[in-house]
């Protein structure tokens, strides 16, 4: 399978290097599987948020976002069933005591055979975990002689669940503590909420509930950059609807979220819906959105078919009725729902694998190079970076001018330190899609070079329409 691990790596030393992405508490060496987000890095994760939730609520009449706590009652987790059920199979080396999960065990050797070898390894895999035969993993790991990375060896322990979510105490002493999770997705929130949205709204069904928030889980395989992290934020929306509509709005939720997708510019052939193998027991369809990452196609987003599974679970375990009353066919009934679920921080390595370029400028035998982040500009950390051309005549308080007019609008970066030539390529490594020259000609014309990120192409235009540019390219 065609995977680009140098690209991957690039991205992340980039990452690094231009303020987007740190490694969590570096100064101690770091924490597996967490991360910090730098100055343009928060910035881009925002513009995404913003995009997703304008997308979902402003432009969609029927949802609206709440902003639920991370901390729940710990009866939620019984009634979501992640308490009895949210674990992955996993396996031990016993020699290197690592700690590995099944399918990415087997999924990681399946990518060194053959394509016709690895697909079949593959659907091996997908039919054991879909009857949730450990012994018969343990099995195929054992014939295929797939071994632990660190030992070398083969020598595995029996297959066992392992749960993924965190917990920890609420209650001031010890002994009055009470054992609570951090929430492993943000879709729970929405649930038990239900009832006060639906009713403080008005809401009619069909209609949706939005949230952005972190959600934690102890995943076991860590070293994916911010593809898998024990600390993420999913975009979540569940759609609530009548019993029996599921199918149809099933299919109108894959095709909006694909839109969606397809909004950023980017190209169908980089996206592929997979149906899930192995449907959760409630659920009666489920799909995922892949992208075509550097490391080979991955989940970036799910679409599910819920059922009224959760809704009925927690009217179970709360005693509370989870009902609405459709005046259309006069009856009450528990809503069925779709789920869309997206990983934000996915979302910002999808974003930054689309948009990392390394280009070749030579010309007439002159040595030259650039990285670049394409950005959609309205997802680029910096809107307009504004340059004097020198720090003295005036232009700097020209500049400063066309500054505090844009500022207001959109995010803008001054700078009046080295050459022009540099500071460009500065700026098209943080992805900035316009900048802006201030000269003498500005002072005797009011014109301004305006230099295109991704065609380096400049032109001459008024300093007056700089501003009118910029918003246009962002709307
Ligand atoms: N409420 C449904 C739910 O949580 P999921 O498929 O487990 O479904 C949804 O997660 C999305 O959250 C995934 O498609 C992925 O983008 C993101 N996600 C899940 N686990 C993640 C992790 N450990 N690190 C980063 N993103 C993750």
């Amino acid at each position: 399978m065609a995977t680009d691990q140098n690209k991957f790596q690039a991205i992340i030393s980039h990452c690094k290097e231009y303020g987007f992405i740190f490694q969590s508490s570096e100064i101690y060496d770091g924490l597996s599987a967490v991360y910090d987000y730098g100055q343009y890095g928060s910035e881009l994760k925002r513009n995404i948020r913003e995009y997703w939730w304008k997308s979902m609520t402003q432009m969609h009449e029927n949802i609206v976002g709440i902003d639920a706590a991370i901390f729940m009652h710990p009866t939620t987790w019984k009634a979501s069933g992640h308490v009895d059920n949210f674990s992955d199979p996993m396996i031990d080396n016993k020699d290197s005591k690592k700690r590995y999960r099944v399918d990415h065990l087997i999924e990681a050797h399946a990518e060194k055979l053959e394509k016709a070898a690895g697909d079949a390894l593959l659907e091996k895999m997908d039919n054991l975990i879909k009857n949730d035969d450990f012994p018969g993993l343990r099995d195929l790991i054992i014939e295929n002689n797939i071994k632990c990375a660190v030992s070398g060896t083969t020598n595995w322990t029996d297959v066992r669940q392992f749960n993924l979510m965190f917990s920890t105490q609420v209650g001031s002493v010890a002994e009055d503590a009470s054992e609570i999770y951090l929430r492993p997705e943000t879709a729970q929130g929405i649930f038990v909420n239900f009832l006060n949205v639906q009713k403080t709204g008005r809401m009619k069904i069909p209609f949706g509930i939005a949230q952005v928030g972190k959600a934690f889980r102890n995943e076991i395989v860590a070293r994916q950059f911010v593809f898998r992290m024990r600390e993420f934020e999913q975009m979540e929306m569940q759609f609530f609807i009548r019993p029996g509509t599921q199918q149809e709005w099933y299919e109108y939720w894959k095709n909006e979220r694909m839109k969606w997708h397809l909004g950023l510019g980017i190209s169908q052939d980089k996206y592929r819906f997979h149906d899930h193998v192995k449907l959760a027991f409630y659920a009666d369809a489920a799909c995922d959105i892949e992208y075509d990452f550097p490391i080979g196609f991955k989940e970036v987003e799910g679409i599910h078919s819920r059922t009224d599974h959760d809704l009925g679970s927690h009217q179970k375990f709360s005693g509370k009725k989870m009902q609405y009353f459709d005046p259309e066919i006069n009856q009450n009934y528990v809503p069925y729902v779709i789920e869309t679920s997206i990983g934000l921080d996915r979302t910002v390595l999808l974003v930054l694998s689309e948009a990392y370029k390394e280009e070749d400028l030579s010309k007439d035998g002159k040595e030259d190079s650039r990285v670049v982040l394409s950005f959609p500009p309205k997802l680029a950390p910096i809107k307009l970076a504004i340059f004097p051309l020198t720090k003295k005549d005036g232009l700097p308080e020209l500049a400063r001018e066309l500054m505090a007019d844009c500022k207001q609008d959109f995010y803008c970066f001054y700078e009046e330190k080295d050459a022009i030539g540099k500071r460009y390529r500065r700026q098209d490594a943080i992805g900035t899609p316009f900048c802006v020259t201030i000269d003498h000609q500005t002072k005797e014309d009011g014109t301004v070079t305006i230099r295109h990120r991704d065609s380096m192409e400049q032109e001459r235009i008024p300093m007056s329409q700089v501003k009118e540019l910029v918003q246009k390219a962002i709307r």
